[in-house]
């Protein structure tokens, strides 16, 4: 093997998705899949490729310092790729501090690990902070986030994804680590845990039941194929410049009313139905505090740079998405069941 690779949060939405990229591209590479099976996290989103030879599964939790040290010294990892954290605006809100544990302390915890094993022989290193376009606050109508636009947190969740970005910066900037982060916008795509927008819609219209559209609707997302994320970390992994962060977007902005009207229009035909069937159960519901009114990447540095482009246009990658869960309906039922059912009469009752 030439190079041990860790991963952090593998078995979440976008995480498996790049331990599959990695594990398939690269068989030469060892893929270390370390991830704390929270709510979000799930092995049947890996079951595919978990019998490869270059792949392994540690369940581990990265708030647990000791143990990740350990865990850093027994595999001796060359790479880090983080995405392990608490991931949901909307836990954030009831519950801030699981936020700064994971996101905050689990990402210094990492940090102080990997500068531990790699005692400034950086030769060959490399720590990829996964992070958000979130971290940058709201924009107003117009303009863009780049790579320099100031970071304004609003959320709990933002602010500590903010946070951890900073640490791995002055991690850069004190100790000479070798960073890179990717700040991206909203990912859709297969395994997409249905507390957020999109599967959220998908999941209710399945079962009859009211799209809850937050506020007046007229909030911005800008949407990214989980693949094209994927594809958009090992560029940077492996072409990055040390120290440097780049915006992954496909300039692809919509509001989330006109987005869940064109959810329910494709779920209609695709079930051979009348169109406007799945758009009676829009409801309009109460607003998220502090609910940033829009987001929207510059992804010109990732594309200039490193020749960056997404694979699939939105409505190439919101078939691919809505197919998914139609043939996974099986998935959708075992990820919902239990604490899920908790979780959603508390956010939505
Ligand atoms: P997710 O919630 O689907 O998955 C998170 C994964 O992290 C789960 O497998 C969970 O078990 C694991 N995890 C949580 N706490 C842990 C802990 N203490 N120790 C070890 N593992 C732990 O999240 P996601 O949507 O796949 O996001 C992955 C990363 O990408 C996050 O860092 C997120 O901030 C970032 N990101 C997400 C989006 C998006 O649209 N979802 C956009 C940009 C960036
Ligand atoms: P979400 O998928 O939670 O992602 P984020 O908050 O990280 O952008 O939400 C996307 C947008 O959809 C956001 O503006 C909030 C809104 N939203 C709803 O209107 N209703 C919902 O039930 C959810 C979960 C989100």
């Amino acid at each position: 093997m030439s190079k041990t690779i860790l991963i952090t949060g593998g078995a979440g939405f976008i995480g498996s998705h790049v331990v599959r990229e990695f594990v398939l591209k690269y068989p030469e590479y060892q893929i270390i899949n370390l991830d704390a099976l929270t709510y979000a996290g799930n092995l049947e989103n890996l079951k595919d490729i978990e019998a490869c030879a270059n792949y392994r599964f540690i369940k581990a939790d990265i708030t647990d310092q000791g143990l990740i040290l350990e865990l850093f010294q027994q595999y001796q990892p060359d790479g880090i790729i983080h995405l392990a954290a608490e991931s949901h605006v909307d836990r954030s809100i009831t519950d801030p501090s699981a936020f700064v544990m994971t996101n905050v302390i689990g990402t210094v915890n990492l940090l102080n690990a990997a500068k531990e094993i790699w005692k400034n022989n950086f030769e060959g290193k490399r720590f990829h902070h996964v992070s958000t376009d979130e971290v940058y606050g709201t924009l107003g109508e117009t303009g863009l986030f780049k790579e320099t636009t100031s970071y304004d947190p609003h959320s709990p969740y933002s602010a500590s994804k903010a946070s951890s970005d900073h640490f791995v910066r002055a991690y850069h900037d004190t100790y000479g680590l070798p960073i890179v982060i990717t700040n991206c916008s909203n990912n859709y795509g297969p395994n997409h845990f249905p507390e957020k927008l999109i599967p959220l819609c998908i999941h209710n219209i399945l079962n009859n039941r009211p799209l809850p559209i937050y506020g007046d609707g007229k909030f911005t997302r800008d949407w990214l194929f989980v693949i094209d994320h994927a594809k958009a970390i090992d560029l940077v992994f492996h072409q990055g410049k040390n120290g440097d962060s780049y915006n992954v977007g496909g300039f692809n902005e919509w509001k989330n009313i006109d987005l869940v009207k064109e959810l329910c229009r494709q779920v209609d035909e695709k079930l051979n139905r009348a169109t406007g069937t799945a758009d009676q159960l829009i409801t309009f519901v109460k607003d998220r505090p502090g609910h940033d009114l829009r987001y929207a990447i510059d992804a010109t540095k990732i594309n200039q740079e490193l020749g960056y482009q997404p694979s699939v246009t939105f409505e190439q990658g919101l078939s691919i998405t809505i197919d998914w869960f139609l043939q996974n309906q099986d998935w959708l039922d075992s990820v919902t069941s239990g604490d899920y059912q908790n979780y959603y009469k508390k956010q939505y009752h």
